[in-house]
């Protein structure tokens, strides 16, 4: 696979106001969901990143027609025959896990290799295995995940953590199940809603309660139905603390504000200038920054830990210490060792990162470890006074689509070189 490599240079505040591409964690348990029923799905501002491809590869195997033109791909799913995913296709994203609650949905049987650990962590899948028992599923668990789900019944799924590809398995598998289904300590994450609110569109019937459980009565036929994807809440979150590391003003378009409000309170905190308008998020960073004295990622609408990395890399030039815990993910400080070749002062202290702001970052020479982490050493060298090189790009273009293009719409210095 081509590593390919950015070279940024540092030192320009960035300045402008920018549309948000699709959201990836939105659109992954969709195509999922598009193979439910044999009605044609049209998604619109389907964002353009490895890990959409290789999810369209997985549907083509299970006998998906899908065509693709731009931003838009659409997906005919009358013709999948086949319930059991490859080694190959499925070893390439961990989400391919969602294929196990839509395959049971629709062919009342899965056989999915085992999904691997990856960088950020060792990723279980038990809470997925409880959900779908609760419903009725049967698993072997050998060296392959087999499931079958012939009494797939619906029913109460109480998971015991508010997992966000769990509830959308149990989502996914009991959509079509005749019967009503109640997912209790559901993920509140808005791509859990958006996963819902494609379904709707296509006939289902789902709610949330005001405890925020899920409601779904099944047993619905599912039918064809275009969906235009949201934009991305992490790489709208990314794009404002990337603005926020140069001291620029940046605005963010056709954005739901409240989305991100757990990095706004933030952001306010440090001493940043933040405008939330109705579909509209403004940012302004002249004054030096605050450094953040204790803060937790958390399920939302806690503060986000795909945006725990990039936060960490401004807090490297804001003033005090800050401390960042980590408690979703065990191995998600990975750039920690590249930051501190830029100078960083920062370490390690449990499952917090301590960081002591300075007045400046070296340029350097880096590696992005995982797709957030990579991000956030983009946000890294934004910053640093001459020109780092981060290889291994390939981890961002997972999530982002072209984050150069975005950067250099607000002015940044960085290109991709081979
Ligand atoms: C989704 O992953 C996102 N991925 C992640 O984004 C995101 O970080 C995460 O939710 C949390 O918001 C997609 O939506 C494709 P979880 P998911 O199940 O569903 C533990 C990115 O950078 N857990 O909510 O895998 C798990 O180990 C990616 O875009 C179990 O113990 O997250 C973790 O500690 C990274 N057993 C915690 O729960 C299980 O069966 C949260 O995981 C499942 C999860």
């Amino acid at each position: 696979m081509d590593l390919g490599s950015l070279e940024i240079t540092g030192g320009v505040p960035l300045h402008g106001e920018i549309c948000i591409q699709g959201s990836k964690n939105a659109v992954l348990p969709i195509l999922a969901a598009c193979i439910l029923g044999e009605g044609v799905c049209i998604i619109e501002n389907c964002p353009q990143i490895r890990d959409v491809a290789d999810t369209l590869e997985i549907m083509r195997y299970l006998g998906c027609r899908v065509q693709c033109a731009g931003k838009t791909v659409q997906i005919d799913a009358s013709r999948v025959d086949a319930f059991e995913i490859g080694g190959e296709e499925a070893g390439r994203i961990r989400s391919s896990v969602l294929f196990l609650g839509a395959l049971l949905g629709r062919m009342k049987k899965a056989v999915l290799p085992l999904p691997g650990g990856c960088a950020i962590g060792e990723r279980p899948i038990d809470q997925h295995i409880a959900a779908l028992r609760q419903l009725g599923a049967r698993f072997y668990l050998e060296e392959k995940i087999t499931a079958d789900a012939v009494n797939l019944r619906g029913g109460r799924v109480c998971l015991s953590i508010p997992s966000v590809g769990a509830t959308e398995n149990a989502i996914l598998a009991s959509v079509l199940a005749p019967a009503e289904t109640l997912i209790e300590h559901a993920a509140r994450e808005p791509e859990v809603d958006e996963l819902c609110g494609f379904l709707v569109k296509r006939g289902a019937q789902i709610s949330r309660t005001a405890e925020g459980d899920i409601r779904i009565l099944g047993g619905n036929k599912l039918g064809p139905a275009r969906y235009r994807m949201k934009p991305d809440r992490i790489v709208a979150g990314t794009c404002l603390l990337a603005a926020v590391a140069t001291r620029g003003t940046v605005a963010i378009r056709d954005f739901p504000c409240r989305e991100l409000e757990a990095l706004t309170e933030v952001l306010r905190d440090m001493g940043v200038s933040v405008v939330c308008g109705e579909n509209r998020i403004e940012i302004s960073a002249g004054r030096p920054l605050c450094a953040v004295p204790y803060l937790e990622t958390a399920p939302y609408p806690g503060f986000p830990t795909d945006l725990q990395s990039p936060l960490t890399a401004v807090l490297c030039r804001a003033r005090g210490e800050s401390r960042i815990c980590e408690t979703i993910f065990e191995n998600r400080f990975r750039i920690v060792p590249e930051l501190q070749k830029m100078g960083a002062k920062i370490r390690i202290d449990g499952r917090c990162a301590v960081i002591k702001g300075l007045p400046a970052l070296t340029p350097a020479k880096l590696a992005a470890p995982d797709l957030r982490g990579g991000a956030a050493l983009v946000i890294a060298a934004l910053q640093a006074n001459g020109t780092s090189v981060i290889r291994n790009t390939e981890y961002i273009e997972r999530g982002y689509e072209d984050i150069c293009r975005d950067l250099r719409l607000l002015g940044a210095k960085i290109r991709q070189v081979v």
